[in-house]
């Protein structure tokens, strides 16, 4: 069975004492529903040691696993902090540090070379969802971010449109299912129906508790993909307790 999965991005946001909230999400992993946080790199370790039921994931890695890169932070080096996924091609990386499909696709495969889960990130921006390009933008992304090597087990896909991200504005649940049953069509016709069955995707961008149960009833919704109402247990627990019920 298709474990679902809420999974939290917090962004450039957290302290060591945010870690506290993990507590009480305790409640929200089953075994129908996987639940992930990924704080910021500097949070990750300690995040695995309060983790308890919960993965941890990163927000990004470099390509390589070590070397001249001052800044950058390596997919083993989350491994090796206790990390089991990472978030690659965010619209805020494509974006803020110019990642292009073909970078997100390299991330991804040095993501499972460490053994890592790469959630890779796909969405139009609103000119392109107003220009009706959106099956076309996400093809594209899609074609050109996962590698060929993508398996039910190393990869998840977040479909997270560009300008419902942090804005509370939500895609018409009619739009919602048109992409995903699109991803999926095209993830099947590229890896066959088992793998594309298999994997996992989710929907991100201003998810809340009070639209969860709808979007979730979507399908092709396999879970979310969470910022804001990721940092607070009240807020996301409710979420995770949704897509359990969905
Ligand atoms: P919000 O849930 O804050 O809109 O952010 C979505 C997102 O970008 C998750 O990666």
């Amino acid at each position: 069975m298709k474990r679902k999965l809420a999974a939290g991005n917090w962004k450039m946001n957290g302290s060591r004492a945010a870690l506290a909230e993990f507590d009480a999400m305790q409640p929200g992993v089953t075994d129908s529903v996987e639940m992930v946080i990924c704080p910021p790199a500097t949070l990750v370790a300690t995040a695995v040691e309060k983790a308890g039921a919960l993965g941890i994931g990163g927000q990004t890695c470099h390509v390589k696993a070590s070397g001249a890169h001052t800044g950058d932070i390596s997919a083993a080096m989350l491994k090796d902090a206790g990390a089991s996924y990472v978030i690659t091609g965010h619209s805020e990386r494509r974006t803020d540090h110019g990642e292009s499909n073909a970078d997100v696709a390299a991330q991804s495969t040095a993501a499972w070379e460490a053994g890592l889960v790469a959630i890779i990130c796909v969405g139009e921006t609103l000119e392109e969802r107003e220009s009706g390009a959106t099956l076309n933008v996400i093809a594209e992304q899609l074609a050109g971010s996962i590698p060929d090597a993508a398996t039910a087990a190393n990869t998840v896909v977040a479909y997270e449109p560009v300008w419902a991200i942090g804005t509370g504005k939500v895609p018409t649940l009619e739009q919602i299912a048109e992409v995903h049953d699109d991803m999926r069509a095209k993830l099947s016709d590229r890896f066959g129906t088992e793998i594309a069955d298999g994997m996992r995707l989710l929907y991100g961008g201003s998810v809340k508790a009070g639209n969860a149960a709808e979007i979730f009833a979507v399908p092709n919704v396999d879970g979310a993909l969470v910022g804001g109402a990721s940092l607070k247990a009240a807020d996301f627990l409710p979420i995770a307790e949704t897509l359990g019920a969905a």
